[in-house]
């Protein structure tokens, strides 16, 4: 089955307004056919983003979203706020957020508050170094994967996106080999297909952790690898749009 490549920036906490506007310019009307390519910047640039989108086929999403929806939460950024950015997605459960304390049952409740925002969710899930080493991985995913499916597989499962981001390979340097992260994406599929035998085959899973535009072709070209979360190599656009293109090709 032929799933359209998906490659999706995370710009972290990084960048400024005048970055984020020669970026898009840059970036908005040279994505290739054949690729679905989106940012997430930071939340305060997300308008700048979206000035120079209008008309191109780069889409907006946000890095993050709040557990509840609108209301009495300070500092909080609700679903129906991205929405209202012209947010299409959201990253949920990102390795640096479940460090900082998120835990599987808060990650759970924000894909189901993305779903009801109307925003897709782009699931991260990633075992540490330790976990691979303690040959732990695949528990390590599926135990991430299931506590955000069980109970809600059939709302969530339509419109779900999956990244996989091995720890230990966010920001490193050291990426995944393509077979080490096939091995994972195959079985992050078949997981899937124990809900939804369907949907598993046109969910899209991402790989993340240190693409970069030399390495992005040979992960791609693994069956089971339909695009990218590009940390680092979003930040600059030449580079991005340079895995946008062996996304394409
Ligand atoms: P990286 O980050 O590409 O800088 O390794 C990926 C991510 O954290 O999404």
């Amino acid at each position: 089955m032929s799933r359209t490549p998906l490659i999706a920036g995370n710009w972290k906490m990084n960048g400024r307004r005048a970055m984020a506007a020669d970026w898009v310019a840059a970036v908005a009307n040279a994505i290739p056919i054949g690729v679905e390519a989106l940012v997430c910047p930071p939340f305060p640039y997300m308008d700048v983003i979206r000035g120079g989108t209008g008309g191109s086929r780069l889409g907006l999403g946000g890095q993050n979203l709040a557990e509840e929806a609108d209301g009495a939460y300070t500092g909080g950024v609700s679903g129906e706020m991205l929405v209202d950015l012209g947010c299409t997605h959201v990253i949920v459960g990102h390795s640096e957020r479940r460090l900082s304390g998120e835990d599987d049952q808060q990650v759970a409740r924000k894909c189901s508050r993305a779903r009801d925002a109307g925003l897709m969710p782009i699931l991260c899930v990633g075992e540490t170094l330790a976990q691979r080493e303690a040959g732990e991985t695949f528990n390590v995913v599926s135990r991430q994967i299931r506590s955000v499916l069980d109970g809600e597989s059939e709302a969530l499962l339509d419109g779900l996106i999956l990244a996989y981001e091995p720890v230990w390979a966010i920001g490193t340097g050291h990426t995944a080999s393509p077979e080490q992260a096939q091995e994972v994406h195959a079985a992050l599929r078949e997981l899937v297909a124990g809900y939804d035998a369907g949907l598993a085959e046109s969910l899209r899973v991402l790989y993340g952790g240190s693409v970069k535009a030399d390495n992005a072709a040979s992960l791609l070209a693994q069956p089971d690898i339909d695009g990218g979360l590009i940390g680092g190599a979003s930040l600059d656009a030449d580079s991005f749009l340079a895995i946008c293109q062996a996304a394409a090709s």
